[in-house]
């Protein structure tokens, strides 16, 4: 069950490779404006994942363009299968997607940003740094990745960004450290983060041991990384004798609604929490992928964003409650 989402019919124009493993394609929905789209924004793609229907959300990159959506997928070998079905597609093929949405919110009164991105994170961050550049904003990117082969979009950001865009290569020694990074930062500072699960735990911390308040963190995730490897689980609905595996490729959302449990959902991104559902057993491990959850609720394991968060071995849950008991 999902709240007001439109599809519209669209074509995917042109694609270029812009590191090893990293993709981006241009798409041209049927009818097209070009009318500006919040910072953040992203789309909604409709997929064929094993024969069946799936949907991914991927970050729209820099601002509106009247050639159309642009949006660069990384080939995951961790994949769930989204990636796969991207890179298989040739231009000229017919795609639904979303009209863009954002749930990154920006002030634009701020003196100081404080841009971060690890990896591919770099989608959402590189609109929010033209938007602000042009604004002539005080505004620093930090960009951690594994070499600068890896680095989508380097050359558009130093043009951009010149000094301000920093790289921190991990093959050239120079690691983000993100404490010292948002010690240097004044009061007041608004900072823009985009990266993995892993990234952003370590940011949320760093953000708050430096003294800032935590609203001024607003961040993006992929809502697909993860801290275990994404494998197959098993789930038990609490008072029957229902037990469903849910494959690598599948969210368990995904596999509780096609087998008709109607668990409701908005975002599929683990950050509305309107997919949570209560724990009731954990014979293994649970891997919250969410940003809805709390590090306190995680660590309880009493409820599990169904869009994102996986687990290792079997659990028992409830699809009776929902997040709104939380
Ligand atoms: S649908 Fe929004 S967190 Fe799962």
């Amino acid at each position: 069950m999902r709240f007001i989402e439109t599809w519209i019919p669209a074509t995917l124009v042109a694609t270029r490779d812009l590191a090893p493993g990293i993709r981006e394609f241009l798409i041209l929905p049927d009818q097209f404006d070009g009318t500006a789209y919040p910072v953040g924004s992203h789309i909604n793609v409709s997929v064929t994942i094993d024969g069946l229907p799936e949907t991914r959300s991927y970050s729209l990159v820099g601002e509106a363009s009247p050639r159309g959506f642009r949006i660069a997928v990384r080939r995951a070998e961790d994949s769930r299968g989204g990636s796969r079905y991207m890179w298989q597609l040739a231009p000229g093929a017919r795609l639904d997607i979303t009209r863009p949405a954002s749930l990154l919110a920006v002030d634009w009164a701020r003196e100081n940003y404080c841009l971060i991105a690890g990896g591919i994170g770099i989608t959402p961050i590189l609109g929010a740094a033209q938007a602000l550049a042009r604004r002539g904003a005080d505004v620093t990117l930090h960009y951690a990745v594994r070499s600068r082969t890896d680095a989508a979009y380097l050359d558009d950001l130093a043009k951009m960004l010149g000094e301000r865009l920093v790289v921190h290569a991990s093959d050239e020694g120079r690691r983000l450290d993100l404490d010292a990074l948002f010690g240097s930062l004044p009061q007041g500072a608004l900072a823009l983060f985009c990266g993995p699960m892993r990234m952003l735990d370590a940011a949320r911390h760093a953000w708050i041991g430096a003294g800032h308040p935590l609203p001024d963190l607003r961040y993006e995730t992929f809502g697909s990384s993860g801290t275990l490897p994404t494998e197959t689980f098993r789930v038990r609905l609490k008072g029957t004798d229902v037990e469903l595996e849910i494959p690598r490729e599948r969210s368990m959302l995904d596999v509780l609604n096609a087998s008709g449990h109607d668990v409701m959902y908005d975002c599929k991104r683990g950050e509305c929490g309107l997919c949570a559902i209560d724990v009731v057993e954990v014979d293994g491990e649970i891997d919250h992928r969410d940003v809805f959850f709390s590090d306190h609720q995680k660590q309880s394991n009493q409820k599990i964003c169904a869009c994102v968060s996986r687990a290792r071995g079997t659990i028992t849950v409830d699809t009776l409650l929902r997040a709104d008991a939380v």
